[in-house]
């Protein structure tokens, strides 16, 4: 039996697979949402195996100061995968910004007031690392997002990558002052299997291709991916390294756009997948982001690109979030089923339609 750990945006996709994994590691798993009443994201991990015993769901907030005291009390590792993602907020500043760099900061001094917490993972994101006006080929745990730069283009999803930078720099600061043993973990786009009910936020951008949500191209343009399952291995792995310091970037695989559309083509002939792309040159050259750091303490990738997307259309068609094959628009007729797949918080999207043949 291992010790006991909280885990803040349980019901999201990343904190649900990681709950269910930490379960089947022995550990006892403190979940934190922000409404326990929503029986529909708050089921799956109900139904998780080893969640009768050793899981409890507490009620916690970002947005407020103080809100993860009690449930940080008593534990021995913290897991913050929590994190405000409307890209359409109409008040950036206040509702993403804000809340992700005081939220980050009110846990710490809730682990700092519990004095039993070992260690404190945090899942950044990839958003922390390249967004800069100059793609290099090659990036690694040094690179920070340009903040001047994210906030003179506001490019989709601007607001996300100034909260997690901030957030991120704010904790290991917070860290180094007060002692707080402070570890991040950097994934690139997370793509896999889930066990949530609504359709991840990321697998919006990841099926793009086959849901025709042109704006989400420009994501995959020259893309990082890797395995929800490695992700969450990966989580674990850091959070009982005696050696783990710093930043991780935690990343198996890269691909442009063009790669993907063609994998898509010949790997999924049942979707029609555009192999030209506006804007984007065709011999555009791929970005990648190392992950030698983790790979260095002993860790180990055991999906490649195409698990990553099988088990991810696979989960979605089982939950009937994607359809079965898409059909060429003049053949669209009436007998054709519209069906609207929007996200829990009806953000990313809204009013996007996909045909279910
Ligand atoms: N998925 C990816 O491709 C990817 C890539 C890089 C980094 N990440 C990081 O991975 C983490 C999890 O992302 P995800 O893909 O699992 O997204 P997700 O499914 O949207 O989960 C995010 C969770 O954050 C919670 N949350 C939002 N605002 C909150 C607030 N004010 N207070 C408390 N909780 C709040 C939500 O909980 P409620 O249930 O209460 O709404 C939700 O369950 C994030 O930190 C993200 O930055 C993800």
């Amino acid at each position: 039996m291992k010790g006991v750990v909280a885990v803040t945006g349980a019901s999201g996709y990343v904190g649900s697979w990681l709950i269910m994994k930490l379960l089947r590691e022995g550990y006892t798993v403190r979940a934190t949402v922000r409404d326990p009443s929503n029986e529909g994201k708050i089921r799956p991990l109900l139904d998780l195996p080893g969640s009768e015993e050793r899981l409890s769901i507490w009620k916690a907030d970002l947005d407020k100061e103080g809100s993860f005291d009690e449930v940080v009390k008593g534990c021995e590792g913290v897991f913050h995968v929590a994190t405000p993602m409307d890209f359409e907020s109409k008040d950036p500043e206040n509702e993403i910004i804000k809340p992700t760099v005081s939220g980050m900061l009110s846990i710490m001094r809730s682990c700092k007031e519990a004095g039993t917490v070992r260690r404190v993972v945090f899942t950044s994101s990839a958003g922390t690392v390249n967004v800069q006006e100059q793609q290099m080929a090659d990036y690694d745990e040094q690179s920070w997002s340009d903040m001047e730069f994210c906030r003179r283009v506001k490019m989709t999803g601007w607001m996300y990558f100034v909260s997690k930078t901030l957030a991120e720099k704010a904790a290991m600061e917070f860290s180094q002052e007060h002692g707080i043993h402070f570890i991040s973990i950097i994934p690139t786009l997370v793509v896999g299997p889930f066990i949530t009910t609504t359709m991840p936020p990321s697998m919006i951008t990841a099926l793009s291709l086959i849901t025709g949500n042109e704006a989400h191209y420009t994501i995959l343009k020259q893309v990082q991916l890797v395995h929800l399952d490695d992700l969450c291995d990966a989580h674990i792995f850091l959070y009982e390294h005696p050696g783990a310091e710093g930043r991780f970037i935690c990343s198996s695989d890269d691909r442009t756009i063009y790669d993907l559309a063609k994998m898509f083509r010949d790997r999924y002939p049942q979707y029609i997948i555009p192999q030209e792309f506006e804007g984007i040159d065709e011999k555009i050259g791929r970005v990648h982001f190392s992950s030698k750091k983790l790979t260095g303490l002993g860790f180990e990738f055991k999906y490649s690109v195409e698990d990553m997307f099988d088990s991810a259309i696979e989960a979605c068609l089982e939950k009937q979030l994607l359809p079965l094959q898409t059909v060429e628009k003049e053949q669209q007729s009436s007998e054709v089923l519209k069906k609207t797949v929007a996200s829990e918080r009806g953000n990313e999207s809204n009013g996007q339609m996909v045909l279910l043949a």
